[in-house]
């Protein structure tokens, strides 16, 4: 932490890439308790274009010479996917904290793995879930936790839409890209199955369990014509509550988020954005004694910096973290395997009876 302000985060950025450019980089510079520190990146020619806007205090082109450094305190790791665990490792091993962008792993194995790592060495390793920070979603959280009364049921939904990149490409800076970036050996897009669940079901069944708790068991279904994917699943909460969450990718109309909750006390409706637009969902909690919708204004609707103000809290204040875990990561991972495997087998799919170990 800095000399001046110990309440302040040395933040290093690993990856200049289009998730740092829209918003890891203005989450530093806006983040109350954190500070831009350092970026790395061996494209260097991104580093030092991005050095130049965003000034950081130091530069790296190299991962292993970033870590090393005694003034850094964490790492935002935000790196291509297959990526997120080897990188990760080094960082927990070199006594850095980290915010890992998701999904956090393709494997159970490597989620196994970074867990055990970090149980031995006192640092926090968050996982990059950031529409738990969508004050919309924390409203609904205590709403369902405090005042709903029993869950019975959650409907949750995400479908992402044909005109997407209209929205997006115009409220974006259009990203820097440099040949010598790196990738993994293998084209992430070529099996559109495996990257739109890693993309974007990590998110929903991210969804899921922060609203309704650790998933049993799930039943999916998939269908697919032309470039329309829709996956239903039927979910079994360990609460007994039952779910219902439907991805959809390439829908043709609007982008469509949101979810529904009824419990035996009050019930809530949410309507949510495309992140980039930074506005906070539209939640209605119902609560049957009063006979009244309550509906939160949740103003500050740019999600990726109150996840960061989040974490640094956890590290500097010493408190658990309220974004998503290791162990909730891991989890994920399974909920996306169980729902491979069901496709697969046609048949409800326990999590914790999985037949498939990677995605
Ligand atoms: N939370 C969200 O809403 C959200 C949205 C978009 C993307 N993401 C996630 O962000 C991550 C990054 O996405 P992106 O599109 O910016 O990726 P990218 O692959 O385009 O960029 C990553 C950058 O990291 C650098 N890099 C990789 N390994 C490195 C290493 N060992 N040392 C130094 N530099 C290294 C690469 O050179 C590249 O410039 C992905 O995991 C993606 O799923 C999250």
């Amino acid at each position: 932490m800095t000399g001046s302000d110990l309440r302040k985060l040395n933040i290093g950025i690993l990856g200049c890439g289009p998730i740092s450019q829209f918003t890891h980089f203005e989450c530093c510079q806006k983040g109350k308790n954190v500070h831009l520190y350092a970026i790395c990146d061996e494209a260097k020619d991104l580093v030092e274009r991005m050095a130049q806007i965003w000034q950081p205090e130091k530069v790296f082109f190299n991962y292993d010479h970033m870590l090393e450094d005694p003034e850094l305190d964490a790492v935002i790791i935000a790196t291509s996917d297959a990526f997120h665990i080897p990188l990760a490792l080094k960082a927990v091993e070199a006594g850095k904290h980290v915010l890992v962008e998701k999904p956090l792993s393709h494997s159970i194995e490597e989620c196994e793995k970074i867990i055990e790592a970090t149980n031995q060495r006192q640092v926090v390793v968050q996982v990059g879930h950031m529409k738990r920070f969508d004050q919309g979603f924390q409203f609904a959280h205590d709403f369902i936790r405090e005042k709903a009364g029993e869950i019975i049921a959650i409907k949750a939904w995400y479908g992402d839409n044909t005109q997407r990149y209209t929205f997006t490409d115009n409220l974006q800076p259009r990203p820097v890209r440099s040949l010598l970036a790196i990738k993994p050996g293998f084209n992430e897009k070529a099996n559109l199955e495996r990257y739109y669940m890693m993309a974007h079901g990590s998110h929903l069944l991210d969804t899921a369990q922060f609203l309704g708790g650790k998933i049993g068991a799930l039943q999916a279904h998939l269908r697919h014509q032309e470039d329309l994917w829709c996956w239903f699943i039927h979910v079994d909460f360990e609460s007994g509550a039952m779910g219902h969450l439907d991805l959809t990718i390439k829908i043709r109309g609007d982008w469509h988020e949101g979810f529904q909750v009824y419990g035996t006390r009050g019930s809530v409706f949410a309507k949510t954005f495309n992140p980039w637009f930074y506005k906070s969902s539209e939640v209605e909690c119902y609560l049957e004694e009063e006979q009244i919708f309550h509906r939160p204004l949740a103003a500050d609707g740019f999600s990726y910096r109150r996840q960061l103000e989040s974490f640094a809290d956890a590290i500097i204040s010493k408190q658990p973290l309220s974004g998503t875990t290791l162990r909730e990561g891991l989890e994920i991972t399974r909920g996306m395997l169980a729902i491979h495997q069901s496709i697969r087998d046609s048949s409800s799919v326990h999590l914790d009876n999985l037949r498939y170990t990677a995605l």
